[in-house]
């Protein structure tokens, strides 16, 4: 594996991110296996790093010394360690157990610890020495996400040469919720060390701008913060696919088959309704489970004319409110199919495991709905994926209006997930649609994301940071 890799080369353009796209887990006779890690994040950026000349600083996962990584698709990996109290205190405590609460509406209460906020200092540090280390005289540096906040700032300090971009994710809360946290002023400061700070909607960047000035009294529009003689841009710039690739996969006759196999395995049913989440808090699995219920009580749905596939991959297993989530969601999986199901005829098919992007174009494929209904959610890209993945324009998109993708997608059926009444009726929409609406609504999303993908949002985001210089041109060209 390690054959070949040379020793700290620097880069011209350095993506920093917690997480690397890849993921250890173990293959079945107990080796490492490297696998793409399920997350928006990662599937945005990494195909559009493949084959580039740019660097990736995250963390492996696990904790322990980082393992040297070789080049992955051409993109050299630069990996950071957290020890175990790292892993506790910054990645399943400050930034999973504070922010990501609080920054998703609060949905579940955020809680404050300092020893959390030590480790978050500790750790962006880390990231931003290892960052100093590995970038070019001058190059570009795009720092990703709420557990990096401080980054900018930290490296600006490090290395003033550079070139630094931030990108956030998930929603930016409004100030109501974001003074909450006690060391606000530091987050906001940390932030405006980059040049460039990118949320994915507006909203995100006017409450950004408004506590700013309100916080850190300071000079600050929806567009633009003066911080001494440094001007910071502040800007929308809606994340996306790689909207062709996944068309282009979902179109090839293997999957087709694979797409044909799998309806059978599910006895040929008339409908198929499909979720696919990370098990979070966030994406209103609960929520949707009970309108199906209700659905299935009141006879409005039938098993096994209709049925419903749950794909949800646990995720950030350690932290308490993720392990109570699943309990409840899997008590309600059991209970609906001991009511609903009968033998061999489930009205549920629940899979926790993660799936290959073939396997998931299939279950795409046979999805007559998609059923995307988060609480709270910067963008969501399976939204996106399913849309790119009807290569025949058919099937029916149920979104939530708090998922950043309704802006964009306003022919999907939009429905508000905290109304369960709305959304029973709107799953029953979308299951009713008629062929020509649904065939129409498909085509024009179908046609916004042909324009609006992956490389159209590196394009729009690096040409602000960077002015279009080179290194763009090769990433785009790529
Ligand atoms: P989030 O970033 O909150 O996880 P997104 O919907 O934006 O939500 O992104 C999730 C990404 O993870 C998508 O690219 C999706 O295809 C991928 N994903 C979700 N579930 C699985 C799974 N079971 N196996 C593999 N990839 C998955
Ligand atoms: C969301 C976050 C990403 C994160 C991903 C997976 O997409 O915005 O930063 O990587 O979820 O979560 P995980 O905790 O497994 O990295």
């Amino acid at each position: 594996l390690l054959i070949g890799m040379p020793e700290m080369r620097q880069s011209s353009l350095v993506v920093v991110a917690n997480r690397l796209p890849i993921d250890d887990s173990a293959a079945p006779d107990g080796a490492c296996e490297w696998r793409r890690s399920p997350g928006g994040l990662g599937s945005a950026l990494h195909p559009l790093l493949r084959h580039t000349p740019a660097a990736w600083v995250g963390w492996a996962g696990g904790t322990g010394p980082a393992p040297r990584l070789p080049d992955i698709d051409g993109v050299r990996m630069h990996t950071v360690p957290l020890s175990p109290e790292d892993l506790r205190d910054h990645y399943e405590g400050f930034a999973n157990a504070t922010l990501w609460p609080l920054y998703h509406d609060a949905v579940e209460q955020p809680e404050h610890h300092r020893r959390w906020w030590e480790a978050y200092q500790r750790v962006n540090r880390r990231f931003a020495e290892a960052t100093a280390e590995v970038t070019e005289p001058g190059a570009v540096v795009w720092v990703q996400d709420y557990h990096l906040q401080l980054v900018p700032g930290l490296l600006r300090d490090l290395r003033p040469d550079l070139r630094i971009g931030f990108f956030l994710h998930v929603p930016f809360p409004p100030p109501e919720l974001f003074m909450q946290l006690p060391r606000r002023a530091e987050l906001l400061r940390g932030m405006l060390g980059a040049d460039l700070i990118g949320f994915q909607r507006a909203q995100a960047a006017h409450n950004f701008a408004q506590l700013v000035a309100k916080v850190l009294e300071l000079p600050a529009t929806d567009r633009r913060i003066d911080v001494g003689d440094r001007a910071v841009r502040v800007g929308a710039f809606p994340v996306s696919i790689d909207t062709a690739e996944m068309a282009a996969l979902a179109a090839r006759p293997d999957v087709a088959a694979r797409a044909r196999r799998l309806r059978q395995d599910l006895g040929d049913p008339d409908r198929v309704i499909l979720s696919v989440d990370r098990m979070d808090y966030t994406k209103g699995i609960e929520q949707r489970l009970k309108a199906y219920r209700e659905l299935l009580a009141g006879g409005h749905v039938k098993v096994p004319h209709t049925v419903l596939v749950q794909v949800a991959v646990p995720s950030r297993e350690r932290v308490g409110q993720y392990q109570i989530l699943r309990d409840r969601v899997e008590h309600q999986v059991g209970r609906i199919n001991g009511e609903f199901g009968r033998v061999g005829e489930p009205a549920i098919h629940y899979l926790t495991q993660p799936f290959d992007r073939a396997e998931l174009a299939a279950l795409y494929r046979i999805a007559d709905v998609m059923a995307v209904t988060p609480l709270r959610d910067g963008m969501n890209l399976v939204a996106k994926e399913y849309v790119a993945a009807r290569v025949d324009d058919t099937g029916a998109l149920l979104l939530s209006e708090f998922a950043g993708a309704a802006a964009e997608l306003p022919q999907a059926y939009q429905v508000n997930p905290h109304d369960l009444e709305g959304l029973k009726q709107g799953l029953l929409a979308a299951l009713r649609a008629d062929p020509t609406d649904a065939m129409r609504r498909m085509r024009a999303m179908r046609a916004h994301l042909r324009d609006n993908d992956i490389r159209a949002w590196a394009r729009s985001y690096l040409s602000a940071l960077d002015d279009g210089d080179s290194l763009l041109t090769r990433l785009t060209t790529a």
